[in-house]
């Protein structure tokens, strides 16, 4: 399973097409949420002034989280509720439009903050309010807490 994740993060870092061995919903989408988080905390090193600026890989980084954001609304299909360890809600199978917003709305602000590529750090901190302020508002309603 770990190894089938990391084939699939590496896959989803080239932008390659994932493999067939890899037909496993949950593991896409956490391999995608992954990512997310090593994104945000890049960008963080950049927000708190500990990586000097640099506008394309900032842009960048938006980038990726762009693509992650418009695969990741395909990885839940019925059969993905269970069977795996997975901390998504059933809240994601209940509310199909809500969740398909918040979605929508993370693909808005990631592609909007790429498009922007701020060209410096005062041009970035809205653009990372925007984007950050999805992950805790869809983890509120669409991702249970491990207990
Ligand atoms: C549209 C909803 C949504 C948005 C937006 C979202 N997440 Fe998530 N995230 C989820 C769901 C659902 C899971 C649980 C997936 C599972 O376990 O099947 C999750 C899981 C995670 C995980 C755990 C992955 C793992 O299994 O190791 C991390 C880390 C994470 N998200 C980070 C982020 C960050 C950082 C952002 C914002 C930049 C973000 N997420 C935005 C829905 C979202």
């Amino acid at each position: 399973m770990r190894m089938t994740q990391l084939l699939i993060a590496a896959a989803t870092v080239a932008g390659a097409a994932v493999p067939a061995i890899a037909a496993d919903p949950i593991a896409e989408r956490q391999a995608i949420m992954k990512q997310n988080g090593k994104d945000t905390k890049a960008l963080v090193g950049y927000m708190k002034g500990e990586t000097p600026y640099d506008a394309a890989a900032v842009t960048a980084l938006f980038t990726s989280m762009n693509n992650g954001a418009k695969a990741f609304g395909s990885k839940f299909p019925p059969t993905s509720k269970t069977g795996g360890k997975t901390e998504a809600a059933p809240a994601i199978w209940e509310k199909p439009a809500d969740f398909k917003a918040a979605v929508a709305k993370f693909q808005t602000d990631t592609g909007a903050a790429a498009a922007a590529r701020p060209a410096s750090l005062d041009a970035m901190k809205p653009l990372f309010g925007a984007v950050t302020a999805n992950c805790k508002s869809c983890h509120e309603t669409f991702r249970v807490k491990e207990q």
